[in-house]
């Protein structure tokens, strides 16, 4: 069978791909241009792809002899997944392994906010800091007892929750749909409306995943509905948010600040301006990127991938 990657994945990954199949990996442009992924998929029984990839109907149909998709992500709303299922083709994804990571980066992220922590490494890094350890000289707010509101209460939502509590903050979500009263209690988490997790949070975090149903969800009447004082962090999904919207918020002060990791267009321009903005930190899609978590979505993508080319269930498949 003949499997095509769009980009290099970890040594092992392709040593055990390679004593399987006949394995194409692409070094080019990143993505892959369009009309050579169409031309390249066209003999593949199997694809592993990145989530950054449009894998829409067309290069799905095009791969007329494709069986599965395996994606080195948690995101799949890159695969135009009824499109495959349509054509019996399976798709695998990488979830659960990049939680805590994803997690920890929120975390990271919210601290960077609270704690003010680029701004204060701007400042020691370019001989700017003058006044020492004074009562008003740059100071942070403390996570202690502060509103945290969870947009999207899946795996990664969860596990921003129970770090949250070892910081003792308060915990409210919405979700489409409520978790059950007991898991509510083991987590500390209150359920309520969107408009209340977006008046009363201190900070919010976005933790869904991107659908046509959350596309731009959150735009300037949500924002305009937040504390002066409350931050945003989005380790989701750039499209989620409406950045335009986000940019007038950040530049009028609708809201104190936001920290994104992802962006409706990635790599996001130098010349977007929210790069240009200091209440803002940003960082390039860093979710599930740690030593440890990559190799395991690797182990993962490489099992559904052999699974479904074996026409077995793989260990993590995309429901249609
Ligand atoms: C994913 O797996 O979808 C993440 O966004 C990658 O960090």
């Amino acid at each position: 069978m003949k499997v095509l990657l769009t980009r290099k994945l970890h040594d092992f990954a392709l040593k055990e791909l390679k004593r399987k199949y006949d394995v194409e990996v692409h070094t080019g442009k990143i993505p892959m241009p369009k009309k050579l992924l169409i031309s390249k998929i066209k003999d593949k029984d199997g694809l592993i792809c990145y989530p950054y990839d449009s894998i829409d109907a067309e290069v799905i149909n095009a791969g007329t002899r494709l069986k599965a998709i395996s994606t080195y992500s948690v995101g799949h709303d890159h695969i135009d997944v009824k499109a495959a299922s349509k054509r019996g083709i399976v798709v695998g994804y990488t979830p659960e392994v990049l939680t805590r990571a994803t997690a920890d980066l929120t975390m990271a992220l919210m601290l960077s906010l609270f704690r003010r922590i680029p701004e204060g490494d701007r400042l020691v890094h370019s001989n700017k800091w003058r006044t020492i350890f004074g009562p008003y000289e740059f100071l942070g707010t403390d996570l202690y007892q502060k509103t945290l509101g969870i947009f999207g209460m899946g795996r990664i939502g969860k596990a921003v929750a129970k770090r949250a509590a070892g910081f003792e903050m308060k915990v409210i979500y919405h979700n489409r749909t409520r978790l059950p009263k007991n898991e509510e209690e083991k987590l500390g988490v209150r359920y309520v409306t969107l408009d209340n997790l977006f008046r009363t949070s201190d900070v919010l975090s976005i933790h869904s995943p991107y659908t046509p149903q959350t596309s731009e969800i959150v735009n300037l009447k949500l924002f305009n509905k937040m504390k002066k004082t409350s931050f945003l962090i989005n380790t989701s999904r750039g499209k989620i948010i409406n950045e335009k919207d986000l940019v007038i918020a950040l530049k009028r002060k609708i809201i104190a600040g936001a920290a994104l990791d992802v962006f409706q267009k990635e790599p996001i321009s130098s010349k977007h301006q929210i790069t240009q903005l200091d209440n803002v930190i940003l960082m390039p899609h860093s979710g599930s990127a740690t030593i440890e978590t990559r190799k395991k979505m690797a182990e993962i993508a490489v099992k559904n991938l052999v699974l479904a080319l074996a026409g077995k269930k793989p260990i993590y498949q995309v429901k249609v």
